[in-house]
């Protein structure tokens, strides 16, 4: 029998879920927020100063979740929440647990202020979805709305008020680890994904059930890291951080994110924890966000390492002041900021409006009103896993599968072939298809290439599995078993990547190649002449070059989570058409990089006939797979590129329009794209810039037209003054299936 509350609570995520147009910002308690903030008011006015600073202060718990930085639980934090100096905890789940702990706040504590939970729930909670990277190239923010709801929906279940998601960090690097936790190279694809998730986190009314709150970081340009080395130097002029790295974070705080988490990184010498431009006069003077920013894992602290703070006090002082509100476990605030205040060195009326922020989101939750909300030990068990989350899980990793090559149609394969291969170091392995950051889920739950392909046949048809190699070892000793079965089979599918620890937080590679002794495997099973399908599961894109060269047919299967091997049966054997793009290009090694499509110019464009030019000796001047690609199994047809008119103002929009037709015969879906350029501007302008995408389905023969409109906005840069404009002069309008395949039409702008 299930739990009465189940069923309300089914009904509830189902309609949430089905709305998954509830795309407005937050709203339903922005109406209450005079009366928020006078409750607010009376709080702070009975606390003491160590009671308020105790509100700055978070820590991990590590009693349930395992540390996601370099500390340990501190064997205190009970009694610290006893003491009401703790504002928050993370890193600890579990409606039972979260329950005790909440009581001690609201019960034991002299502030009863309730605690705020924390959690990483970065793509799913229990139910794991596909790593952000790969929902990105699903290029459907409906969907990952839907993801981000079914997350939301298991983490609050299970005591979670609070996830430090999403990760909006644009990247350019493919050796950075973290490449893998966002949504690629593109500011406004990447804004997309940022305003789906935080609305598929909080929904419209943050205080209502199974909601959770977002926190888009890592704020910012963490992505720009020298080298692709995780925590490194970030040195980008002020047009760059505004026109790359800003994007997706102003969308996530139109969206109605509550919070906010700084980087570790330094930009241009002043480290986003102790840079006031970004967490004041940008984040809240300029773009009015209300929430309040928590830094990341100890970054207060480390502001000494960065050489811009003599002792911890100073890192607080510093802190506290450019605005980062709440001290994620370095412990600076605890220690010093009351002494700080009692110095004169730091005002109480910025601890004061700390603290408000703080528990304006604790109001905003509901919190007050019900610390409970999220402790219901039944509902817990009941939504967790819940079919309806696998499903949609199954359809979010159909969506985020980029179909590379597919060289005489090879694939789809059919379900019946007599012995079909299995073989790769990925094909069974239940743990890595989680990816990074997968928070609840478990490897037993996976269901692996070789579970999916078994499923999904023919009951005539015969699976062998082979593993072949390890992932990151050099040995061959699996090979001759492995080449065995692939010379007895009609077709091999091969499963080939990288460990989900080898990308991630700290997680970079100075190789994008294949890791271990997977190349060699690849080549020896090309080599028996069996058609064969590469599938790969990986956290960046990898430098494939070999592979493309001679592999009939390629999938980009990135890290998929719960549902992998039933999302690649689909693709494999037709039942889903596969509609991925890539959200990042793919470099041909790893001296092209960086490569990304929206790059500048130059004096002298790469061009291998003339010698003085911007090009490498050794390697052709374009990426491998370019940003915005992927094959369908049908194929689509464009003309009719117009615009609705030739020449416009500065101030004028203009519609675009373009008919898409399905010329082949199955039923697909085809990702439209808009590129504009700014031909000639007063500042250098990249060669073409995406600012716009429809996803549309298409049956075989049916064409549709497309329709964007162009704005002020999308023609609009920083000039020379850092003024955001319009400059009159000419505009290359684009639109294609992908960055390197479009029709043009110029436009004129007086
Ligand atoms: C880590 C990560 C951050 C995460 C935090 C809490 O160091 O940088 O993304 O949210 O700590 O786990």
């Amino acid at each position: 029998m299930r739990h009465p509350g189940f069923l309300l609570c089914g009904v509830a995520l189902a309609s949430s879920l089905a709305s998954s147009g509830g795309q407005s910002a937050v709203t339903g308690d922005m109406q209450s927020e005079a009366s928020i903030n006078r409750s607010v008011d009376s709080i702070l006015a009975r606390l003491t100063l160590e009671q308020k600073v105790g509100q700055l202060a978070q820590y991990s718990g590590g009693w349930t979740d395992s540390m996601t930085g370099p500390g340990q639980r501190r064997p205190d934090l009970i009694d610290r929440i006893r003491a009401g100096t703790v504002g928050s905890i993370f890193n600890a789940t579990g409606a039972q647990l979260i329950r005790q702990l909440q009581e001690i706040a609201v019960t034991q504590s002299p502030t009863k202020i309730p605690l705020l939970i924390g959690l990483d729930v970065i793509h799913g909670f229990r139910t794991t979805f596909p790593v952000p990277l790969a929902e990105a190239s699903s290029w459907d923010p409906d969907a990952v709305y839907r993801s981000a709801r079914v997350a939301a929906t298991e983490a609050a279940a299970s005591g979670i008020h609070w996830t430090f998601a999403p990760m909006v960090d644009i990247a350019r690097d493919p050796r950075w680890g973290r490449i893998v936790e966002g949504s690629g190279e593109d500011p406004y694809l990447g804004a997309a994904m940022a305003s789906a998730r935080v609305r598929g986190f909080q929904t419209a009314d943050l205080a209502s059930p199974f909601t959770i709150m977002a926190c888009p970081k890592h704020f910012a340009a963490y992505g720009g890291a020298e080298g692709g080395r995780d925590y490194n130097t970030v040195d980008i002029t002020e047009r760059t951080l505004r026109e790359v790295y800003l994007p997706p974070f102003k969308a996530a705080v139109d969206a109605g994110a509550g919070t906010t988490m700084c980087s570790f990184n330094e930009i241009g010498g002043i480290p986003s924890t102790a840079n006031r431009q970004l967490l004041t006069d940008i984040l809240r003077t300029e773009w009015g966000f209300r929430g309040f920013v928590v830094s990341d894992w100890g970054s207060i602290g480390e502001l000494q390492q960065h050489g811009i703070a003599g002792t911890l006090a100073d890192a607080a002082r510093l802190s506290i002041t450019a605005g980062t509100d709440m001290d994620m476990e370095s412990d600076a605030y605890w220690r010093h900021l009351a002494d700080l205040v009692k110095a004169g060195t730091v005002p109480e009326s910025v601890i004061d409006e700390a603290v408000r922020r703080v528990l304006r989101v604790k109001y905003r939750l509901g919190l007050f009103d019900n610390p409970y909300r999220w402790t219901d030990a039944d509902i817990e068990k009941a939504m967790l896993l819940h079919p309806d989350h696998l499903a949609i899980a199954r359809d979010m990793a159909r969506k985020s599968i980029v179909l590379l090559k597919n060289e005489n149609q090879l694939l789809p394969l059919r379900k019946d072939l007599p012995l079909l291969a299995v073989i790769g170091p990925l094909a069974a392995d239940n743990d890595s298809p989680l990816g990074p950051w997968a928070a609840h889920g478990r490897a037993d739950e996976v269901v692996t290439l070789l579970d999916g392909i078994t499923e999904a046949v023919a009951r005539t048809t015969r699976v062998g599995y082979a593993r072949g190699c390890s992932i990151d070892t050099s040995g061959t000793e699996g090979f001759a078993a492995a080449l065995g079965l692939a010379r007895r089979a009609d077709a091999v599918i091969l499963a080939l990547g990288e460990g989900r620890d080898m990308s991630g937080e700290a997680s970079c590679r100075s190789s994008l190649d294949l890791p271990g002794s997977q190349q060699a495997l690849l080549e020896a099973v090309v080599q028996t002449g069996k058609p064969v399908v590469l599938v790969l599961m990986n956290g960046r894109p990898l430098s494939i070059a070999w592979a493309a060269g001679h592999v009939p047919a390629i999938v980009e299967g990135w890290y998929l989570g719960t549902q992998t091997g039933n999302a690649l049966a689909d693709v494999i054997f037709g039942d889903y058409n596969p509609s991925g793009r890539l959200p990042v290009s793919v470099p041909r090694t790893v001296g092209q990089v960086p490569v990304y499509y929206n790059h500048k110019n130059t004096g002298r464009p790469g061009d291998t006939a003339n010698n003085y030019t911007s090009k490498y000796l050794d390697l052709p001047l374009t990426p491998l797979y370019p940003f915005g690609f992927g094959l369908s199994y049908t194929t689509f047809a464009y003309d009719d590129l117009r615009l609705s008119a030739a020449t416009i103002s500065t101030t004028d929009s203009v519609h675009v329009t373009v008919r898409v037709r399905n010329a082949g015969k199955r039923a697909g879906e085809e990702v439209v794209q808009l590129y504009i350029r700014d031909d000639v501007a007063s500042v250098t302008r990249p060669v073409m810039e995406l600012k716009g995408f429809r996803k549309i389905p298409l049956t075989p023969g049916q064409s549709r037209e497309v329709d964007f409109v162009i704005t002020p906005d999308h023609l609009a840069f920083y000039d020379q003054t850092m003024q955001y404009r319009v400059e009159p002069g000419t505009f290359t309008i684009m639109v294609g299936p992908h960055s390197a395949q479009v029709q043009s039409r110029i436009l004129t702008v007086r």
